[in-house]
Order: structure tokens, then sequence, then C-alpha cells
């Protein structure tokens, strides 16, 4: 057993989970950037492990506080409460950043990000991660008490804002107020309970819609993040597959719609105009912030999305359907 296996061994053992000399199946997951993820076979049953990583799996050197698995164990559960289909949290190490969930099986919750790249794109899925981004803003909304749970400023500047907006902003001088305006502006808003990382990558696709994973970016503050982080994915894989691209769009507006459809009035107000900024910045992010998609390679492609992106921000449309026809107009083919 590797020393890593053993770790994991040993921290079940503190919390309970296996029987007096057992020894579990550890099978080490491929794919994690910021974490080690574990299938676990025990006597019990099956389980999942995560354990924090104090440096992430890229390029760069980009370090982030271990304590983001805590805060991902408080998202899941304040998530199952509204609702949500989320793994269940079995147990927490938090001294050791580790934490047991349920085991989803993959072939029966394949990731969205390979449904996508397979090129079956469902708007009705979108419509539903729409849905649960929805609910679970709407059961966080105006709660001080739950921002008092997450106190993750540090957190979220240095995973979210710095590398997607402030990178960015160093890239683009000529656009640096308008990016650091929306940093400020998202750093600002204090509505809801926000994932931070809703990318395709952290979706399953459960048999009863969306399972929604990986909220190490947790932080109270602007939902609009959500929405907009999960838009520019499907907005980007249109530019990769141009043949897919009506199907992106359809999804694209299921996500906005079925989102600004069912959230809280309260939190409305503004939601739209903020999505709108931070779309066309991450979109500008991904390909000049620190944390580029892989897929696009070809320069024509980036180059597409960095031109489109740059006019969005200096003219932004005022509704997220102008955003769709504008983003279709600027990045077409001619
Ligand atoms: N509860 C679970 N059941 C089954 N598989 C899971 C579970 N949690 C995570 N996985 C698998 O492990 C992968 C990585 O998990 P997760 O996204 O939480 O880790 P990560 O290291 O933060 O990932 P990254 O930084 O690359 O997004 C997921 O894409 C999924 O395939
Ligand atoms: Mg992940």
């Amino acid at each position: 057993m590797s020393e890593n296996h053993a770790a994991i061994a040993e921290c079940l053992r503190r919390a309970g989970l296996l029987a007096a000399g057992e020894l579990p199946v550890i099978t080490a997951l491929s794919g994690g950037v910021s974490c080690d993820v574990f299938r676990i076979d025990t006597a019990a049953g099956t389980l999942c492990a995560k354990r924090a990583l104090p440096r992430l799996r890229v390029a760069t050197v980009w370090e982030a506080p271990v304590d983001r698995s805590h805060y991902e164990v408080e998202w899941l559960a304040v998530a199952r409460a509204a609702g949500l289909t989320v793994p269940r949290v079995i147990a927490e190490l938090a001294d050791e950043h580790v934490f047991f969930m349920d085991w989803f099986p993959p072939e029966d919750n394949p990731v969205w990000k390979a449904e996508l790249a397979a090129g079956r794109i469902d708007p009705g899925f979108a419509a539903a991660v729409g849905h649960a981004l929805a609910a679970i803003h709407t059961a966080t909304r105006a709660d001080p008490a739950m921002a008092e749970r997450f106190p993750t400023d540090a957190l979220f500047t240095a995973l979210r804002i710095e590398p997607y907006l402030l990178h960015t902003a160093r890239a683009h001088p000529d656009l640096a107020d308008v990016l650091e305006g929306i940093a400020r502006q998202t750093l600002a808003t204090r509505d809801a309970l926000v994932h931070g990382d809703v990318s395709p990558k952290n979706i399953l696709c459960g048999r009863a819609g969306p399972v929604l994973i990986d909220a190490e970016c947790a932080w109270y503050g602007d939902p609009a993040f959500d929405l907009a982080f999960c838009a520019t994915h499907l907005l980007l894989k249109g530019i990769w597959h141009p043949q897919w691209q009506p199907q992106t769009d359809a999804a694209f507006a299921a996500l906005h719609s079925a989102y600004l459809g069912r959230t809280a009035p309260a939190l409305r107000t503004g939601i739209e105009q903020r999505t709108i900024a931070l779309l066309a910045a991450i979109l500008l992010a991904r390909i000049d912030g620190r944390s580029p998609v892989e897929y696009l390679t070809a320069e024509a492609d980036r180059d597409r999305v960095r031109r489109a992106a740059r006019e969005l921000l200096q003219t932004p449309p005022t509704t997220l359907a102008g955003f769709g026809d504008h983003w279709r107009q600027l990045t077409g083919h001619p």
C-alpha cells in the first residue's frame, strides 16, 4: 500500500468506517487538479474519499489553503438541505482535510463534461442545472448566519477573483479598469451562497438530473458568478465544435432562462447585468487568464473568443438572450 493509501486507510479507521482488522480496497481516481479522490471499497459498501492538496496540479505554481475542504463539506450539507442532489457527507476529518461521501458510480453518473465533449448536448439538462442553482441561491439568500458559515473571501479571491479577473486585467491593460470594476462589484455583492466552480467537469449526469460536486470555492457572495461560470463553458463548446453551436446556444439559453425563471425575485435585481459582465470577463479569462481551457488550441479560435469577449466587455448587451445573439454574430465564421 502506498503512503497515500495508508494515510487514507488510517483516516477511514479514525472515522469509524472500518471493522477491526479490515483492509479496504483503495483506488485512486484520475483527473483531480486540486485534490486526491479515491474510490474506497469496504465490507460495508463503496464510498468516495476526497483530500485537498496544498498545491494544485497545474502548469504554474498555484497554492491554495487546504481548509477549502471544510467549506466543500459545508456547501454539500447546505445544498442537500436545499433539495439538490449531491453526495451525502459520511464523515469529515477536518485536521486531515479529508472527507468521505457517497459513491456515485460513473457508469450511471457520467461527468457532464465528457457528455458535452462527445456532442451529447441536452438543453433540458442545462435547464435542470439552472434550476438547481436557482434553488440553492434562493434557499440561502439574504442570510447573515449563512454568510458567517462561509468566511471564505480570501479563498474566493485567491481561487477565483485573482486568477480569472485580475490576471486577465494584467493581460489586457486597456481593459484593466473594466475587469477590476467587475472584480470589485463581485466581491461587494453578498446575496447568496455561491458554489464557485460550476463547470461541467464538476457536474455528474445522474438518473434524476444533475449531481453537483467539488464545491471547494464555496463563498457567500454574488450568485451571478455561478451562472456566468457555467454559461462560459457552454458557449466555448460551440467554438470548439462549430457544428454543435445550435445545441450549445440552446443549452446556454435553457440554462439562463431556467435560472432566471426560478430564482427568488429578490435575487433578480441586477443579476442579469452582473452575469453579463462576468460572462464576458470569464470568456476572456478562459483564453488569457490563469486557467485557460485546454481544448481551444487553434490560435484562430482563441482569437475569435478574445475579440468577441473584449467587445462584449466594452459594450455589454442588456439581456442574456442578447448576449447569446451578439456572441453568435461576433464569433460566427465569415
Ligand atoms: N462522490 C463521488 N462519486 C463518484 N465519483 C466522484 C465523486 N466525487 C468525485 N468523483 C470523481 O472524481 C473526479 C474529481 O472530483 P472533484 O471534482 O471533486 O475533485 P478535484 O480534484 O477538485 O477536481 P478538479 O480540480 O479537477 O475539478 C470527478 O470528476 C468525478 O469523476
Ligand atoms: Mg472537479
